[in-house]
């Protein structure tokens, strides 16, 4: 089986990318569902316009995919297959899920699909028997910082320089009971 890393080295980064001005409206019929092989391709790519490093590799992602402890989701709609994905990871003996990233198609944004992805990993983490969601983002990440806020999740902590370029991380937490 293979394996993954449940926590993201103190010196990895994830630098968010630039929003572009291309907005365009997400159809009303969103759907979160289990990634399969067949959305390896669109996963690469909203990873590639989503971070600028530290990026989950196109092997990282077909691993997780097959994987028992990892979780990702896809948001789609109609002809639209990846509006967005989130990876959740689990851990054996741990009753708290990572949430280990989420991201949006830039000319998705604004629309909901974040909430809707958020709302779905924490379905799919109480139905594996976690009691807690948890998850790190850095502390200049306005727009990720504000959705989690709005969903619940409370920081309880900081860490210091814990990305690649000197940035600090929030840590949140959002209980599932
Ligand atoms: C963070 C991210 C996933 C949000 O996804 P999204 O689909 O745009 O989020 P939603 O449309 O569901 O937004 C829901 C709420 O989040 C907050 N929010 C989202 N984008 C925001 C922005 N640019 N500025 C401020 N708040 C924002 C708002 O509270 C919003 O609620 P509202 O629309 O009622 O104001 C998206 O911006 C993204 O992919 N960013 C790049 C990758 C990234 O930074 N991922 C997080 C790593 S920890």
């Amino acid at each position: 089986m293979p394996t993954i890393t449940p926590q993201r080295s103190p010196d990895s980064a994830r630098r968010v990318a630039a929003k572009p001005a291309d907005a365009r409206p997400v159809p009303s019929k969103l759907r979160v569902r289990r990634a399969a092989a067949s959305d390896l391709d669109d996963l690469v790519a909203l990873e590639q316009c989503s971070f600028s490093s530290d990026r989950l590799s196109r092997a990282q992602y077909r691993r997780h995919l097959d994987s028992d402890s990892a979780l990702v989701l896809v948001a789609s709609s109609g002809d639209r297959h990846c509006l967005g994905n989130a990876v959740l990871f689990f851990r054996k003996g741990s009753a708290v899920a990572r949430l280990y990233s989420l991201a949006t198609q830039p000319m998705a944004r604004g629309q909901g699909v974040g909430a809707a992805l958020l709302e779905a990993v924490a379905a799919a983490a109480r139905r594996r028997g976690s009691h807690a969601l948890r998850l790190e983002v850095r502390t200049d990440n306005a727009a990720a910082i504000a959705l989690y806020e709005r969903e619940g999740f409370r920081r309880i902590g900081r860490y210091v320089r814990y990305y690649q370029d000197g940035a600090d991380a929030w840590r949140y937490e959002k209980s599932l009971d």
